[in-house]
């Protein structure tokens, strides 16, 4: 694959350069890309992300900095802090993480020790690596139960939480919800109140990976984990936040204490320089979600559910049909019946059409190299403006490729053209 050894270093510097240009070319213009995780930045975020911070350190908080020079750093990550806690109704907030699950990292180091015990879906029903025995929850040294789900609902089996709390009583630390296959809010009222009732002293915490529908819960359309009684929110900044990469971690009502190991765990425990380019980008991001979010966020649930009809009505087994298929972004179909998610999405590549495979509910983990499953996220597409039209157009080149077996080559000029159609980012300040 690579030539790297033969290179001379004018050739590998103008190798770089020409990977960025077909990376803008390809990625940034040609596919339809519908990967759950990701977003493009306005024009805004992708130029305050270059600057002078790019060179910089400021290891330490705001105002209490180890380096001199950080006045600017000091202003700007002030002012993400204090807007993340205006528009999540969150009291502490920390913008250090440079990534959820780094964030996800740092919560378990400040709420839990090596040997106690705590809580989160599996992968299959949804939850990430980070917080699963072999992810950063097992790196802490805690035991992972799972959270039992209730594959049938697309839901948290709440009476089997509550027995797990029972068996769980002397060890348990946190109880993590929010997932990356998630389509429908999860019951965080009902997880708390059963936390509150068999942990009365408050040692248990709920904690909420929001990484995937931040963007959605700034904008007001999807839960608000903070007033269903989460303490702990983490999030990624990038995937419906369109946010440079990094992460956060917010918290309410958690007392003094925890939130101040959790502060510690990330800085100094887990981030030395917190990657100061990425703050001036996102305080850019927050204020267009303040400004835009709502509507943003509407037309991303809007698009998600007509896309997941749209894909019904053309057959495809779309998950969650009980419920409606989806109230975020997301959209997952069974693709068992085309050859697996490893086939399909290979295909749906060569097509123009970037998806990923994914584990479905119910699904053993051991399945995930070719897991059953195709997510879908459609908070990209409507960042360039696509609206509901054109999630008929997208299931159509589903449709086409899938079911009718048309060429690939076909179905990816079709593609491309619904792509150039949409060459500007909507939801900024012009
Ligand atoms: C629910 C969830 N949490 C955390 C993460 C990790 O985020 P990051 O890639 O920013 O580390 C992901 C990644 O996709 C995710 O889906």
């Amino acid at each position: 694959m690579s030539d790297a050894t033969v290179l001379t270093p004018g050739e590998l510097a103008a190798r770089a350069r020409r990977i960025v240009r077909d990376q803008n070319t390809w990625r940034g213009s040609q596919t339809l890309n519908l990967i759950a995780s990701e977003n493009l930045v306005s024009p805004g975020v992708a130029e305050l992300t270059v600057s002078d911070f790019s060179h910089r350190y400021a290891e330490g908080e705001v105002g209490k900095r180890y380096y001199e020079g950080t006045r600017y750093v000091d202003e700007v990550e002030d002012l993400c802090e204090k807007t993340f806690n205006r528009m999540f109704g969150s009291e502490y907030s920390n913008v250090k993480p440079l990534s959820g699950a780094q964030a996800n990292l740092a919560v378990f180091m400040g709420l839990a020790k090596p040997g106690d015990d705590v809580a989160s879906l599996d992968v299959p029903n949804g939850g990430h690596i980070s917080y699963r025995e072999f992810g950063a929850a097992g790196c802490r040294g805690l035991t992972v139960n799972n959270i039992p789900f209730n594959p049938a609902e697309f839901t948290v089996d709440t009476e089997g939480l509550a027995q797990l709390l029972q068996s769980k009583k002397k060890t348990l630390r946190v109880v993590t919800l929010g997932g990356s296959l998630i389509l429908f809010p999860h019951p965080v009222r009902e997880v708390s109140r059963l936390v509150s009732e068999y942990f009365p002293e408050g040692d248990v915490v709920v904690h909420y990976d929001a990484a995937h529908v931040f963007g959605l819960i700034a904008g007001g359309r999807f839960q608000d984990p903070f007033s269903e009684g989460a303490k702990v929110v983490s999030s990624s900044t990038h995937k419906t936040f369109p946010g440079p990469q990094g992460g956060v971690v917010l918290a309410k009502s958690l007392d003094a204490k925890k939130t101040s190991d959790i502060r510690k765990a990330v800085f100094p425990g887990l981030v030395s320089n917190h990657h100061l380019h990425r703050l001036p980008a996102l305080l850019y991001a927050a204020a267009e979600m303040m400004e835009f979010g709502s509507a943003y966020a509407d037309q991303t649930i809007r698009n998600a559910k007509r896309l997941a009809k749209s894909l019904h009505d053309h057959g495809f087994k779309v998950v969650g049909e009980s419920r409606g298929f989806t109230e975020s972004h997301q959209v997952a179909f069974d693709s068992s019946d085309m050859g697996g998610g490893s086939r399909t999405s290979s295909l749906l590549a060569s097509a123009n059409i970037i998806t990923n495979k994914n584990l479905l509910p119910g699904e053993p983990l051991k399945n995930s190299r070719d897991p059953s499953g195709i997510r879908i996220g459609v908070q990209e597409v409507t960042r360039i403006g696509m609206k509901e039209a054109e999630m008929d157009s997208i299931a159509e080149l589903f449709h086409e490729l899938l079911h009718l077996h048309a060429d690939a080559s076909a179905v990816a000029a079709k593609a491309l053209k619904l792509r150039q159609e949409f060459p500007r980012i909507h939801f900024t300040f012009t």
